[in-house]
């Protein structure tokens, strides 16, 4: 009998390709999965309780060893140094770090304001760079804070580059590429290795098939 398993799983827009990634690996996800409201839905011929949580919340509720497993960006591994095994790169939800601002940006001697959703990753960059800056930390929108003056320069995740563009700002300088990863509890993966490892095993053909 396999041992139930709780998955974390990101909402918004890695949700998509994360149940797109467990469909063609042959999980029997229902049709409610796409559009319903709900925060915990259960697959009981899989054996699975899947959460949806914020994305930057997963290795919160996989660390606290309330989900047993989940999909959480290397941004969010980044930026928080959490206790959790890192099993795959699902390579899904590709995107990357970058510091941006508007064209032109000239530093001056005071330390510039970099505004940001990864103050770590930010502060951590800018201090290899020899750059002493002040780092604002900043929920979403980040985009904003160089246009109305609150920060010279960003640090943030480029997808398609149309934030950045349609708001007239420019890349300066690649931090580090971003994927969704599979990520477990310790204890879990020790307690339910095995049927972890199952997952692994169903997923990892499927990544294979799937490069880009
Ligand atoms: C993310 C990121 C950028 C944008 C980049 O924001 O912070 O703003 O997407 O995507 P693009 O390069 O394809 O334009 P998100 O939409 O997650 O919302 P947020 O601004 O509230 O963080």
């Amino acid at each position: 009998m396999n041992s139930f398993l709780t998955i974390a799983m990101p909402k918004g827009r890695i949700f998509e390709e994360a149940v797109e990634l467990l469909r063609k690996a042959n999980f029997q996800l229902p049709p409610e999965f796409d559009d319903s409201r709900k925060l915990i839905l259960e697959v009981e011929e899989e054996n699975l309780r899947f959460i949806l949580a914020k994305p930057m919340d997963v290795v919160t509720y996989v660390e606290h060893g309330v989900a047993d497993i989940g999909i959480a960006g290397k941004d969010v591994m980044l930026e928080e140094e959490r206790d959790v095994y890192e099993l795959l790169d699902l390579k899904i939800s590709a995107c990357y770090l970058a510091v941006a601002g508007l064209p032109d940006t000239t530093l001056s001697d005071v330390a510039p304001r970099v505004a940001s959703k990864y103050p770590n990753v930010a502060s951590g960059y800018f201090r290899e760079q020899g750059e002493q800056v002040e780092i604002i930390k900043l929920n979403g929108s980040i985009e904003l804070a160089p246009l109305i003056g609150l920060a010279e320069l960003i640090v943030d995740i480029v997808s398609t580059g149309q934030t950045l563009k349609e708001n007239g700002l420019v890349e300066y300088a690649r931090i580090a590429d971003v994927t969704s990863r599979l990520v477990a509890n310790p204890v879990s993966y020790r307690i339910k290795e095995q049927r972890i490892t199952e997952i692994v095993e169903r997923l990892t053909p499927v990544i294979e098939s799937l490069k880009r």
